[in-house]
Parts: structure tokens; sequence; C-alpha cells
């Protein structure tokens, strides 16, 4: 692990527009968890920070839907979200708001001080204006044909299809989300991040420091960016939703959502400071910190240029040590849709499978998009869960422990003497930790934890081969000794490399083989983890059924808008 004193994590903050489904879990949130969950095991100083993005155009379009107020909408959505990430055991340090008072401050004084530094520019420009509504219409209030790639339904601030960032005047033939009508353009003024200034700290940053060993997804997008030249960029709006502009001149403006969002970071990491009674600052101004942003694909230029040149601009602030963003998770060979209502939402999933959080975070793993766009499907979910949660792993676990029971009444049996091929097991299981280390280390989550199965196959190899059941009826039977001793180790490694992955199993596993909480390198061959006797457990996984797949199957299509 490198050598920085202090982690500072953060996970994108989800928008408070909407329950949260699969794609979100794969994309950011697992990724950010296990990362967090391991240098928590490796005891560093590290904050695993979230919280809910609840300003932006998609909060009011949402309540307009659905007939409430956007205050009604956010709380309704930001409860929600906040369980499902309980739910699933996503260990966030902090889950702020932004809507808090002291986000709204934070982000204030962001703007503040950098008008005061004169970093923005202000320049009336005409925008698109809803003459129905009486409303300017920007990012997603607005869609129309895609400049870049000819999509006819790309936002004003994105095209969903090839991914490029628009403005809202780009857009061909735009229309009002609001009205559908045909927008005019009207006059309006607006501050500006002039990023075109930022040109040679960007490219010093991000290409001369070395950040092609940055994923390649996110260094292709970000270096594409910065090659084809950067514009000044709006970061106000008119709007009633959002955090006011705090200056004289400005009624009726706020920041952009992208401009407050990515400081939440910072709030979150305040709010939890005052709770904790700590410094917040080391965590965003000493070099001696590395800071982490999970993220899905389509948030890239938001945290490898905007943000970066605002933490530059403000000065005294830290920048990315690296941005680990995933591709897009599929559902069924199709793009998850939340206005087709073609996704599998967590509330959902664990209504159905109460207590399974950890199948799903299993199978979201081993599938991750981490380098290029996923698919899940409900069967691949299905033979996961039976062949590699159950049929490997549970069922060694389990064997060990019956065995246990069986043969020494929940015991460890000593060892007195080790033969060649016990300690080439034993070298062998305890190199896991370390290989499954580094994987984390870089990134890799699904190398990781194939690794953890991994170790558990190897433990279901060793008892099929060694035959405990059979030496034990013969004259041979103190070779049982060294056989279950070595898998009650196995367990007990299992017990601890398993917590990043699924940490209830993982939780559950400790009690059962007695494992206390250790550092992730305090153990080895030569300090083994032994457990002088085991517990007894129900089934740690349980299989699931062709029916509860179809019923899967039936509701998704049937739900489908
Ligand atoms: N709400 C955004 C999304 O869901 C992500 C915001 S990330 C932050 O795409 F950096 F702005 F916080
Ligand atoms: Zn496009």
């Amino acid at each position: 692990m490198n050598s920085k004193k202090r982690h500072t994590v953060t996970a994108a903050l989800p928008y408070t527009n909407g329950p949260i489904h699969i794609g979100h879990l794969a994309g950011a949130y697992i990724p950010g968890d296990i990362y967090s969950r391991y240098l928590r095991l490796l005891e560093r100083d590290i904050i695993f920070i979230c919280g809910s993005d609840e300003h932006g155009a998609a909060i009011p379009i949402r309540a307009k839907k659905e007939g409430l107020s956007p205050k009604k909408i956010i709380d309704k959505y930001h409860n929600e979200i906040k369980k499902s990430f309980l739910d699933f055991g996503i260990s966030f340090d902090n889950y702020s708001r932004t809507s808090a008072k002291i986000h709204h401050e934070t982000a204030s004084h962001f703007f503040s001080d950098l008008n005061k530094k004169n970093i923005f520019i202000e320049k009336t420009t005409d925008q698109l204006f809803d003459e129905k509504e009486i409303q300017f219409l920007a990012d997603r209030f607005v869609i129309g044909t895609c400049p870049k790639c000819g999509h006819d339904e790309a936002f004003g601030d994105q095209c969903e299809s090839c991914g490029s960032t628009l403005n809202a005047t780009d857009l061909i033939n735009p229309r009002s989300i609001l009205s559908g009508n045909k927008p005019i353009l009207k006059s309006t003024k607006h501050w500006f991040l002039p990023l075109n200034k930022y040109d040679s700290f960007l490219k010093k940053w991000f290409i001369i420091d070395k950040k092609e060993t940055w994923k390649s997804n996110v260094f292709g997008q970000v270096k594409s960016w910065i090659d084809e030249g950067l514009k000044p960029r709006a970061i106000t709006r008119d709007l009633d939703w959002g955090i006011p502009v705090p200056l004289k001149d400005a009624e009726g403006k706020v920041l952009y959502v992208w401009f407050d969002a990515p400081i939440g970071y910072i709030s979150s990491t305040i709010e939890w400071a005052q709770k904790e009674k700590k410094d917040w600052k080391p965590y965003w101004q000493d070099p001696d910190t590395e800071l982490v942003h999970f993220i899905g694909k389509d948030n890239i230029v938001f945290h490898c240029i905007i943000f970066p040149c605002i933490l530059h601009a403000s000065k005294n602030y830290i920048l990315p040590k690296n941005v680990p963003a995933n591709e897009f998770l599929n559902l069924e060979g199709r793009k998850i849709s939340t206005s087709k209502n073609w996704a599998i939402w967590l509330n959902d999933y664990m209504e159905d499978f109460p207590n399974m959080q950890d199948s799903l975070r299993y199978v979201l793993t081993t599938n991750a998009p981490e380098n290029k766009d996923n698919d899940f499907t409900w069967k691949d979910f299905q033979a996961k869960n039976n062949n590699e949660l159950v049929a490997i792993l549970g069922n060694f676990v389990n064997r060990v422990a019956v065995l246990t029971q069986k043969y020494f009444d929940g015991i460890t049996p000593e060892i007195s003497s080790f033969e060649t091929t016990d300690l080439i097991i034993l070298k062998e299981i305890y190199s896991y930790p370390k290989k499954i280390g580094n994987s984390i280390e870089n990134f890799k989550f699904r190398e990781a934890v194939n690794l953890m199965m991994e170790l558990a196959r190897t433990g279901n190899k060793y008892l099929a081969d060694s035959e405990p059941w059979k030496l034990i009826k013969t004259k041979k039977k103190e070779k049982v000794n060294p056989i279950i001793n070595i898998s009650i180790q196995i367990c007990s490694i299992l017990a601890i490399v398993s917590e990043p992955f699924i940490p209830s199993c993982s939780k559950k596993l400790k009690i059962q083989f007695n494992v206390k909480n250790i550092n992730w390198n305090d153990f080895s061959v030569e300090r083994p983890l032994i457990p002088k006797k085991i517990n007894k457990s129900d089934l740690i996984f349980r299989k699931i059924e062709d029916e509860e797949i179809d019923f899967q199957l039936k509701k998704l299509n049937e739900s489908e808008k």
C-alpha cells in the first residue's frame, strides 16, 4: 500500500430524484465500499464520504411528475436511498445531503471566494427560454438532437447516447421538457469558470504527472477533452431550485448543480468532523492525504476536469490521486433506464431477497463493468449465487464446521508436526491476503473477489482430496487432525478477506470461527489464525430457485413502461 498518511474516499452523490438501482451500486458504491473497508482492515486513517445530490433540474422535474413539492421529493428519496445504502452495507463514515445548511454555506463560500479572487468571467449570452412556462431552459429541462451523434433525445447538458457534454444551445431542434414547445433565445447574465485558462495546469497535472496509470477508459476520455481545447463553462443557472448565487446582482440565479455537488464531498466531511470532533482540513488539504473518487463514467469530466479546476483555483486543496470510474452495467442486454423502468431497484430487491444483500454485492463485483460495459442477467445472478456462494464458499465452511463438530466436538484439533504437504498448502493459503490486497489497491475488484473465491475453492479441493471422512475410519486416524486444523485456518482467512466484498457473511464467519478483528497484514504462516473452537451456525447462503428467477424476469418485463 502506498505510504500516504490518510485517505479520503468519496462515492458520487446520488440524485434524489428516484430510488437507486443495481447500476448505481455496481458503478460507484460497491467499489468504493470494498476499497474503504479494505483500508480500514489495514487500520489506515480513512473516511468514506457521500451524501444526496438534491439540486439540479432533475428534482423539480420529478416533483412536477409526482405532483409534490421539490422538498417533499428530496426528503422522500434521500431517506429511501440512505436506507438502501444501509441495507447493502455501504459503510459511509458520513452520508450528508446538499440541502443541509452546512453545504449551502460551504458551497456559497467557495463561490464567493473564487469571485473575490476574480476567477470568474461574467457574461451575458443568449440562452433557451420557454415562453409559456416563463423559464430559462438548461440541462435536463431541454432535449433535442445531439450535434455530435444525431441522437434525437439528447439533454441540454449531456447526450446519453454518445456521452458528449453539451451546452443547451448546442442542441439542434431543442424542445422544452416542461411545455414541449420550441424555446426562444433570450439574453441573461451568468458566471463562467474559464476552463481554458487552466489548460496548462490540467496538462501538467493530468498528462505529465503520469495519469496514464489511471484506468484507460478514464484517461482516454479526459485526454480527449483536454486535446479538444476547453471552453469557459457557466456555473450559474436561472432556476428557482438550488443554492442562491451569493451576490447582490444575482437575483433568481442559483449555482449550477455541478458546481455545488462535488463541494458536497467537502461539506459532508465537515459535517463528519463536527460529529467526530476532528479537524476536516487535513482530509482535503494535506498533501499527505490520498483522495480517490468512485464514480460512473458519465461523471468523468466533472471529477477529472471541472472539480479539479475549482479545487486548484481555490488554492490549498489536494487533487484526486485516482478516479477509477466504471463503465455502465446493462440489464438483460439493455441499457438500464429509470424513465422506462428497466432496472432492478434496491428496495425491491431487498423485499424479494431479504438478508441476501451479499449475494447481489458478490455478483455485481464479479461482474463489475470495470473496463467495458457489462451485462447483469437474472440467470447469471442465480448461477453465481448457487454455484459459487452456495456450492463453493458456503459448502466449504459448512463442511469444515460439521466435521469439526462430529470428530472433535467443535474443538480445533492440534497439530503435533507438519508434513511437507501441510506446509505447501499453508504457504499457499496465506499468500491470498496479499494477492487480494494488491488487486484491491489497483482497483481490480473483480480480480480481487475472484481470488477470494479461489481460496474457498482451494479449501474445498483440499478437503475432497484428503478425504478425512475415510481416514477417520482407518488406523491413520491422527492424520485427520492437520486436515481439520488447516481447513479451519482457511475458513478463518476467508472470514477476514471476505469482509470487503460480502461484509455480513464475513461477520457470520467471524462469529462461527471465533475470528477476532485483526489487521489484514497481521497473519501469516508464521503467525497463523487458529481459533481454539468453533461455534454452531446456520447455513450462510441459500440456493435461489428457478421460480424466483422466473418471477423476477416476469416482473421486469411487465413493469417496463
Ligand atoms: N448526482 C450525480 C449523478 O448521479 C453525481 C454527482 S457527483 C458529485 O450523476 F460529485 F457531484 F457529487
Ligand atoms: Zn450524442
